[in-house]
């Protein structure tokens, strides 16, 4: 039998002004929740969940943490916001911070407020600097929503859908995934010898208008279907920047801090980045982030498209010390560390149930970051979106809100959950997976969660 969602004549009364005033995707049963504590997030009617992605992957340390909320109090009573023609010792010191966890001379910090924002200064400093023009993404890269971070972003769905010439033309997502587990090129690794990038080195050359400013790519490409690169991936993709004679940006806005069992996740490969952007996990939710480069490339491109970026709220006064102190305790309590343990414990737990469910084709990911990878066929390992949605649903049934957009439910906790509470949310977890299976709920649309999911055009979903 389907279950039922009962709620509050005040939540059902909340849930249709929201959907009447505020413009938004919306999962179904689109919940409003009042507060947070730890791993758990609480809606008006008092119902605990697990929130199995930190919000939006933001809250590395939980909800309402302690320490993070005197921060808050004492700095709300001091300076909330200033001109940015001036700085705050915050400010400075989050630079400071960041960058002496950063391997090379990545030494000088940009603010911006939004990761697609990031994006945006890490491309026009590689235009800048290089005096070239295209950038030249990964296919399946998100990289923001602004629209030159949507020209380079090309996770399916109707995220480009009627923008048209809104696209700025010197882009090329000419870059192939390299996604083992659905291999672009047909091949496996690692008898491959990374055939995906020799390809998309021709791409380029077809591609582009050989002026290529940036390649940017996300270390490990998340809504794209958590692909995690092969270890030789990203330090050939460096090799053929410098070989175009172009920057390397990475985007670490879902993975920095911590998440993957790194710090920042491309240290789980040998490569050093020209610019590296953060956004989410370092912003502790407020809004913070940014892009890092060196002070050579700072200086080459200062004064020039724009930069350094400015405008009314990077590096403000009150996020800058929020996040700061989030950093602190992310580095003093060894979170990273954390992830890298616990990802582990979470893996052996995931890994039965895609012997047990036949629409488990995959798991994937790294440290606290994983996701599941919902099929009809295991052959085939054509996606299953209808029982994704199915499985989602369900979860909130069980207590656990989390994302899945199409075929990916990814499972990324604060990363203070504790052993026990990832053997219960598995637990969980396994009982959605067995109703979705069972056939419930029955009806479902999952065209209305996410602008990665819909596609306008129903009888041919997005393409895999
Ligand atoms: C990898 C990646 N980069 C950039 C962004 C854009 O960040 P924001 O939504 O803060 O603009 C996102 C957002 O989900 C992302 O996943």
């Amino acid at each position: 039998m389907d279950k039922t969602f009962k709620f509050s004549n005040r939540h059902v009364d909340l849930m249709q002004r929201d959907a009447k005033t505020l413009f938004g995707w919306r999962y179904d049963p689109p919940l409003i929740f009042e507060r947070g504590r730890g791993v758990f997030i609480t809606d008006v009617d008092g119902n605990d969940y697990y929130d199995l992605t930190a919000g939006m992957m933001c809250m590395v340390l939980g909800h309402s943490h302690p320490e993070l909320t005197e921060t808050i109090r004492e700095q709300a009573e001091l300076l909330v916001h200033e001109s940015s023609w001036y700085s705050n010792p915050w400010a400075i010191e989050f630079a400071e911070l960041i960058t002496s966890t950063l391997p090379g001379n990545l030494k000088m910090v940009n603010f911006a407020v939004t990761g697609s924002e990031a994006n945006e200064i890490a491309m026009r400093m590689a235009v800048a600097t290089t005096r070239k023009h295209d950038i030249v993404s990964v296919l399946r890269g998100l990289h923001g929503g602004s629209l030159a971070a949507e020209s380079v972003t090309s996770v399916g769905g109707e995220r480009k859908g009627g923008l048209g010439p809104f696209m700025i033309p010197a882009r090329s997502n000419a870059i192939l995934a390299p996604f083992c587990y659905r291999c672009p090129v047909n091949l496996t690794y690692p008898g491959c010898d990374i055939g995906c990038l020799k390809l998309s080195e021709d791409m380029m050359e077809h591609m582009t208008s050989k002026s290529v400013a940036g390649i940017i790519a996300e270390s490990i490409l998340v809504p794209g279907g958590m692909i995690v690169p092969p270890e030789e991936w990203l330090p050939r993709l460096k090799q053929v920047a410098e070989d175009w004679g172009s920057l390397l940006i990475l985007d670490e806005a879902q993975l920095a801090p911590g998440r993957t069992g790194k710090l920042w996740a491309f240290e789980h490969y040998d490569v050093l980045p020209d610019i590296v952007t953060f956004a989410k996990g370092m912003s502790a939710g407020l809004a913070i982030c940014g892009t890092v480069t060196t002070p050579e490339i700072a200086e080459a491109c200062r004064g020039d498209a724009g930069l350094p970026w400015s405008g009314t709220y990077p590096g403000d006064p009150f996020p800058s010390a929020v996040a700061l102190k989030n950093l602190q305790i992310v580095l003093r309590d060894r979170l990273a560390e954390r992830a890298d343990e616990l990802g582990r414990k979470l893996r052996a737990r995931l890994d039965p149930l895609k012997e047990k469910f036949d629409c488990i084709g995959d798991v994937r990911g790294k440290g606290l970051y994983q996701m599941l990878d919902i099929v009809q066929d295991r052959k085939t390992k054509k996606p299953d979106y209808a029982m994704g949605e199915r499985i989602r649903y369900n979860a909130v049934h069980e207590g656990v809100v989390t994302i899945c957009v199409k075929n990916y439910m990814r499972i990324a906790p604060p990363l203070i959950i504790t052993e026990a509470e990832l053997d219960d949310v598995v637990g969980r977890l396994e009982t959605a997976i067995q109703r979705a299976v069972d056939g419930y709920p029955k009806d479902i649309d999952f065209t209305k969660s996410s602008s990665l999911a819909a596609s306008r055009d129903m009888r041919r979903p997005a393409a895999e």
